[in-house]
């Protein structure tokens, strides 16, 4: 892939004619004129007129309730190349329009697509190329493609290569590696922004930066600190990992009374020192009783070693014996294999298919959700585990779910500073929570999201604190945001530490220099450190 750094030269020479009022008409007069494009921009630029426009707007929705957001989009961009981004931001700029980057639409808040603020989309998904290169073990991944594509265009390629990403096939490489990105090769290999070596982003200014060209300081922010404070990240590089041609899964249920709550507290305590080759999350759920017309509560033990069921078996035997863990419960396969498993037990089908559910985009929608995240340094003891399953039992809930994964192994041996992403040796294992619902209606959502906070602060003696450590890829605006307009260092802490913990202070130094003016901004952006009071007499 090549870079080219001769923008700014373009936009000097590119004459800005329309500076009268900023309309959306007039930013997609500027986009049409941008000079020097090899694709026409007008084929790719759908405004609220246009036919494709709702359903282009729709396509990367995954959260319906995000959809009925009053203000939509003016425009939706559609890039075919690099100059197409430029444009967009450029002419962004000069008519006073906001821009929100969308790869894989997943964000929790739906901050890739709804804005309270005039605005417009950049959608990536015409910008997926993957560029597998066995012999070196590396990769080149446009933001755009989903984790599906990546995963199966490595496995066409080679079956002993993988990466450490995610486990749902929808979810952008843009959104998911600019924050972090963990799954079931975590405890072996990190996060996927540990495994990133380099990385293409437009910045403010419209030129496009390469690891080289940006520095250390920007190439380390975009690592976990979230892409949308600092440019468009058009493509990574990323290194892949050996995975062996056997691998092993599992997915085994135990309720209460087949002693889920015992087995749960020795997963406590071995999940994260086990060989770094397991990762056994555990998912817990209501679920019907086999006794009629009763409700229990269900943990499953979802795993993938990587190894062959020989090997694993006496393993989990060893630590995890009151789990009876079974020769028939295991499944030997590929690691795509294991991909593809484990996004069976998401969409809790059975997948006949590797291609349908590693390459279709639309899957994953669903009507209603919240989710929040936690990270745990001491076993949950007994007493609160149970009190977490009084609240799952609550009836007035649809669908929630509580998973648990596994720390330890590599993420114990990385620095709290490598990349922003701070939570990294001396937790057992880190929380997600989840609530979804189909039910319409104000009082349906509150409902929910009042369960949903009181499941999170019923939590919080058993978590960890000061500050309570939260993931930025399972974004949660109720930990704090910005204001519209002026927000101070001091106020964006609130939610910056429990994201990035010491890191927050270097995030906005990176952004202060990338980004004085704050364009790349949203409801949970890296704030600009200096002249803030300037900046605020400027915009008002
Ligand atoms: C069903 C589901 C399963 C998930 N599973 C996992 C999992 O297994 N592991 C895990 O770690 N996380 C998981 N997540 C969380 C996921 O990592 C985040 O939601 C992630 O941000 C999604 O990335 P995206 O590109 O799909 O989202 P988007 O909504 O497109 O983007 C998310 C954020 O990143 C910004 N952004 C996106 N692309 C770019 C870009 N190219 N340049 C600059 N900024 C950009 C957006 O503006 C937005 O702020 C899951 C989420 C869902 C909904
Ligand atoms: C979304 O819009 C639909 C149709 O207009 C409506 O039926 C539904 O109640 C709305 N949902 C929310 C959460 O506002
Ligand atoms: C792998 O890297 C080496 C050393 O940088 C280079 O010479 C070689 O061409 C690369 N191979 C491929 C297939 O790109
Ligand atoms: C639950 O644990 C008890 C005591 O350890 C044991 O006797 C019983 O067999 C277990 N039940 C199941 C279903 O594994
Ligand atoms: C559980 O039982 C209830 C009532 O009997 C039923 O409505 C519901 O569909 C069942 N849920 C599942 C997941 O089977
Ligand atoms: C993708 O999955 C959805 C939901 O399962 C399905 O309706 C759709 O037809 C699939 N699309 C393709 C192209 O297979």
């Amino acid at each position: 892939m090549m870079c080219c750094f001769t923008v700014a030269a373009i936009v000097l020479l590119f004459s800005f004619s329309s500076s009268s009022a900023d309309t959306p008409e007039n930013f997609v007069q500027c986009l049409y004129n941008y000079p020097r494009m090899t694709n026409p921009i007008s084929n790719v630029v759908y405004t609220q007129t246009n036919p494709s426009y709702s359903s282009i707007l729709d396509m990367s929705i995954r959260i319906s309730m995000f959809s009925n957001s009053s203000t939509k989009p003016q425009v939706i961009v559609t890039p075919l190349d690099v100059s197409h981004i430029q444009a967009t931001i450029i002419c962004a700029q000069r008519h006073g329009m906001q821009i929100r980057t969308r790869s894989g639409g997943h964000d929790y808040e739906g901050l890739s697509y709804v804005a309270r603020v005039p605005f417009s989309i950049v959608d990536l998904f015409n910008l997926r190329q993957i560029t597998v290169n066995v012999e070196n073990r590396t990769a080149w991944v446009q933001a755009g493609a989903t984790l599906g594509e990546l995963y199966y265009t490595i496995s066409q390629k080679t079956k002993t290569l993988g990466f450490p990403a995610g486990v749902c096939a929808t979810v952008g490489t843009g959104g998911l590696f600019s924050g972090g990105g963990y799954g079931f090769l975590m405890r072996k290999y990190g996060l996927a922004a540990d495994n990133i070596i380099d990385a293409h982003i437009i910045d403010v200014n419209g030129n496009l930066l390469d690891r080289k060209a940006m520095g250390e300081d920007l190439f380390w922010a975009i690592r976990g600190g979230g892409g949308a404070s600092f440019g468009v990240i058009v493509a990574w590089k990323i290194k892949l990992v050996p995975v062996p041609s056997t691998v092993t899964v599992f997915n085994v249920a135990r309720t209460l009374e087949e002693n889920a709550t015992e087995i749960i507290q020795k997963w406590q305590l071995v999940a994260n020192k086990m060989d770094e080759r397991i990762f056994i999350r555990v998912d817990v759920k209501k679920v019907n009783s086999s006794e009629h017309g009763k409700q229990t509560i269900q943990a499953n033990f979802v795993s993938m070693f990587q190894g062959g069921v020989e090997e694993l078996i006496p393993m989990v035997q060893k630590s995890l014996p009151e789990l009876g863990l079974d020769r028939k419960d295991c499944t030997e396969t590929s690691w795509i294999g294991s991909v593809v498993f484990a996004n069976a037990v998401l969409l809790g089908s059975s997948v006949n298919e590797v291609t349908d559910v590693l390459l279709n985009r639309t899957q994953i929608r669903v009507n209603n959700f919240k989710g929040k995240s936690d990270y745990v340094r001491k076993p949950i003891p007994v007493d609160g585990l149970r009190g977490l399953w009084r609240l799952l039992y609550d009836d007035k809930v649809e669908d929630a779910v509580v998973q648990f994964a596994p720390y330890g192994g590599r993420m114990d041996e990385i620095s709290e500073s490598e990349i922003p992403f701070p939570h990294r040796s001396g937790y057992i294992f880190h929380v997600h929570y989840a609530v979804i619902w189909q039910e319409e209606g104000d009082e349906a959502a509150r409902r929910h999201m009042n369960w949903i906070k009181k499941l999170y602060k019923y939590m919080e003696p058993y978590v960890s604190n000061s500050p309570r450590a939260a993931y930025l890829n399972y974004r949660d605006l109720d930990i704090g945001m910005n204001n519209n307009g002026y927000t101070s260092y001091h106020q964006a802490s609130i939610w910056g530490v429990k994201y990035f913990g010491n890191n927050f202070r270097r995030l906005v130094e990176v952004k202060t220099k990338v980004d004085p003016h704050d364009f790349f901004r949203n409801e949970q952006s890296i704030p600009t450190l200096s002249k803030e009071e300037n900046y605020y007499q400027e915009t008002i």
